[in-house]
């Protein structure tokens, strides 16, 4: 575009100056051509370097090689949107932006990750907000018992402006929360009791999330919650030191807890988010173009997450009683009073909980 605009602009003052009296006989026909040559291509250079209303393609020209972390192994679905992210980043970015990820707690613990994204040594990082609930206390609210009907309208509810205030809740903290993953709800998994009711829990040293709701809850229904990170649960259970698990499908085959629990009682009584997290000063010196990318590769990859897990549902639970674990559902209503409690232990903590409350119990 620039290019012709010189040229034209160049033919009329070719032919203006070719009008000049006597120019042609003074300098001469061949000398006049090429001084005329290394005029235009003197003035199409400098128009070219000077364009300065030309907007790139997308993004700022910059080169990223960004570090990704999170706790789950390759194998869970999380781990797979990790890699959607990085596709779909160094896609959209021409290659200008690449990611490395580092699954399986491979750069330490969540409180290792946060650390290390808020200092900025990691760029990125996916993680539970049941971690996250123990350093901003608003991301308790998603595991309000029964919030959502399923897992589609659980990813409907990130585009809501209640999430995204929680994920604001970070600001201070040296990171920007970008989004949330979900993998499958939370289900309960006994070693060798078929729980029927929440009071069939009584007295069951269970293994929880160390996050305080979830072990609230649990308190509430009677069972004894032990603190067990994920990489100890196996043998915990098998030797007998916990009597069941609080866990989601996805974790109970990558990690075979049906080797080791007869019983899976698919309740989904809680949805289970990662949260999305950069470190925001990187974040906030990325350009407009740049922020877009990596929004929009979040996004995909938030939605392939949910999107695929809620299909793989009945397909997960065939897999498990094919092993022989006894799969099935108890009823919602029972755990009702249950629900009560926690809104009203958790709802006046924080405003935001109990926006979260308002906005999603029917
Ligand atoms: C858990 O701690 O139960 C867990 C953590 C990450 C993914 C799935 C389960």
């Amino acid at each position: 575009m620039i290019i012709i605009t010189v040229r034209d602009n160049l033919g009329k003052f070719w032919r203006a100056f070719t009008k000049i009296k006597g120019v042609r006989e003074m300098i001469g026909f061949r000398k006049f051509s090429l001084t005329l040559l290394i005029f235009m291509l003197v003035l199409t250079a400098a128009a070219c370097g000077n364009d300065t209303d030309a907007k790139p393609a997308a993004g700022s020209g910059e080169k990223y090689s960004f570090k990704l972390a999170h706790i789950t192994p390759t194998d869970h679905m999380w781990h797979k949107a990790a890699e959607k992210f990085k596709e779909e980043l160094e896609k959209n970015s021409d290659g200008r932006m690449t990611v490395e990820i580092y699954p399986a707690s491979q750069l330490g613990s969540e409180a290792d990750m946060v650390q290390q994204i808020s200092s900025g040594s990691v760029d990125f990082g996916l993680i539970t907000a049941a971690y996250m609930s123990s350093r901003a206390p608003a991301f308790t609210a998603w595991f309000a018992p029964y919030a959502f009907e399923d897992l589609k309208e659980t990813n409907a509810a990130r585009d809501t402006e209640i999430a995204k205030k929680i994920l604001a809740t970070l600001d201070d903290q040296g990171l920007k929360g970008l989004d949330y993953l979900f993998a499958g709800n939370r289900v309960m998994l006994f070693k060798d009791k078929e729980v029927k009711k929440p009071e069939d829990m009584k007295g069951l040293a269970f293994r929880v999330t160390p996050s305080p709701p979830l072990q609230d809850f649990y308190k509430s229904l009677g069972a004894s919650p032990e603190s067990l990170p994920l990489p100890e649960v196996y043998a915990a259970v098998q030797t007998g030191v916990i009597d069941g698990m609080d866990m989601d499908l996805d974790a109970t085959i990558t990690n075979k807890y049906h080797e080791v629990a007869k019983y899976a009682a698919v309740t989904n009584h809680m949805v289970w988010p990662s949260v999305a997290i950069m470190n925001k000063d990187k974040y906030e010196k990325l350009s407009d173009g740049d922020k877009k990318i990596v929004e929009d590769a979040i996004k995909v990859a938030a939605d392939y997450s949910a999107n695929t897990r809620a299909s793989q549902e009945e397909e997960f639970k065939k897999t498990l009683s094919d092993t022989g674990m006894k799969v099935y559902e108890i009823n919602q209503k029972l755990f009702e009073p249950y629900i009560k409690q926690f809104d009203e232990k958790y709802g006046p903590t924080d405003p935001l909980i109990q926006e979260f409350i308002d906005t999603f119990r029917k």
